[in-house]
């Protein structure tokens, strides 16, 4: 039989995040949540499945019984964030023939004829997303769609989207998981699941990038004229803003994140006075002193060498115009005047997400903090397949049977 609930697990470089959810009048309601400290992951890879497989069983427990459910044997959505992440925009057109109406067959063939491309050793696809089909291209009714099936064409073209990953990263996520004692539902990209959550069909049609700034990773997806175009993740998150701190200070790491988390923000004016924060260099070191001002000139800085990595990463890949700018999720964009700092450094419109509460709702204090991003992000992602619409069709693909489509996930 199939779970009446959903769940979804995000390994993170500093957290490991388990969150369970119930489909309530035609929404996802968050029924259960946890975090803990990771362990066994690094710059966002598993390098240890039996220590991430540890944890996850313990928190699962917990959350099963805030939730009175119980878990085990549960199939959950898993995230991963791959730095050797190969990203291709592939398409191929082909004839119609025949009738020139296009049938499903045909946009499977257009789509499958896409879809061929050549793989890279030792990877494997994670996501193969159709963007859109242009139809009869190079000729006065040329036209872009997302639902070709039924229209009168002599060409289509599938133009599709291909994300691979390292096979062993994704073998260890699975293992993490299986060995905790429950099922895999779907792996998806960190970035791409919390769009789902995060960005809204305007904005991705409009041109957007989402970047989730996390622990040890920053990862970003654009997306624009409906579809996505571009992903990626670079090395850098919050433990390097942290890590900056003690090179600047010569503190230990976590004196350096507390540091940050209770005197540290980007915001573009120094409102507040300069004053001396007591620290510590160490357990014997006698009392330390340093300026607020020059911790946040540190952060600041550390900041900045994040964003011009996304930058120039974004530069290099998409030359088009982000409309509806940038979002911001994960941790690392917690600190305050993150989007204010982010806007001012790209010159481009910036703003923190916030969770789309026409599709998922919960605690208040929960669903609003970033670090829960990609756990909400991934209860709500599942592959689109709006192209097997037929296009005169008036059905109605509301939420309800979205959602029904996600719960029959517990029957694999
Ligand atoms: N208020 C805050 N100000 C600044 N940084 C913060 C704040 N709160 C949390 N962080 C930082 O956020 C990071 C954790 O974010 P998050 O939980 O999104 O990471 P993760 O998912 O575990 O890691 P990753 O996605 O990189 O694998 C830490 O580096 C932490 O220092
Ligand atoms: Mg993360």
């Amino acid at each position: 039989m199939a779970d009446e609930w959903i769940v979804s697990i995000d390994i993170g470089s500093s957290k490991i995040a388990v969150v369970v959810a119930e489909e309530k009048l035609d929404r996802l309601h968050v029924i259960g949540y946890t975090q803990a400290n990771s362990s066994g992951v690094e710059k966002g890879l598993i390098t240890n499945p039996d220590l991430v497989s540890s944890v996850i069983k313990k928190i699962i427990n917990k959350v099963g019984e805030s939730c009175d459910k119980n878990l085990d044997n549960s199939n959950a959505s898993i995230n991963i964030s791959d730095n050797r992440l190969t990203v291709t925009n592939h398409s191929s057109r082909v004839l119609t023939k025949g009738s020139g109406k296009i049938t499903q067959k045909k946009m499977s063939e257009a789509i499958e004829t896409s879809s061929a491309v050549l793989g890279i050793a030792n990877n494997e696809v994670l996501h193969s997303v159709v963007n859109n089909f242009i139809i009869n291209e190079d000729t006065p009714d040329s036209l872009i769609t997302n639902q070709p099936i039924g229209m009168q064409a002599r060409t289509i073209r599938a133009n599709m989207h291909i994300v691979s990953v390292a096979e062993r990263n994704v073998d260890s996520v699975i293992q993490s998981v299986s060995n905790s004692g429950l099922g895999v539902a779907q792996v998806v990209l960190d970035s791409m699941a919390i769009s789902e959550a995060y960005i809204t069909e305007e904005e991705k049609e409009d041109g957007v990038c989402l970047v989730d700034i996390g622990a040890g990773v920053t990862n970003f997806s654009i997306f624009k004229n409906g579809g996505i175009t571009h992903s990626a993740v670079i090395q850098l998150g919050g433990e390097n803003i942290t890590k900056d701190i003690v090179y600047a200070f010569g503190t230990s790491f976590e004196e350096a994140e507390d540091l940050k988390i209770k005197h540290g923000h980007v915001k573009n004016n120094l409102l507040t006075e300069e004053k001396l924060i007591q620290f510590s260099q160490g357990p014997n070191s006698q009392e330390c002193y340093l300026s607020n001002y020059d911790l946040i000139e540190a952060i600041k800085k550390s900041y900045l060498k994040l964003f011009a990595s996304v930058k120039k990463d974004i530069n290099k890949q998409a030359k088009c115009r982000l409309k509806a700018g940038f979002v911001l999720t994960g941790g690392a964009s917690k600190i305050p005047g993150c989007a204010e700092f982010f806007m001012k450094s790209s010159r481009t419109k910036t703003k923190l997400g916030r969770v789309n509460e026409q599709k998922i709702t919960g605690n208040v204090n929960m669903i609003s903090d970033s670090t829960y991003a990609s756990a909400l992000g991934l209860l709500l992602y599942e592959a689109d397949e709006s192209h097997l619409e037929v296009v005169q069709s008036q059905e109605n693909l509301g939420i309800s049977r979205w959602i029904k489509g996600k719960l029959k996930l517990g029957e694999f």
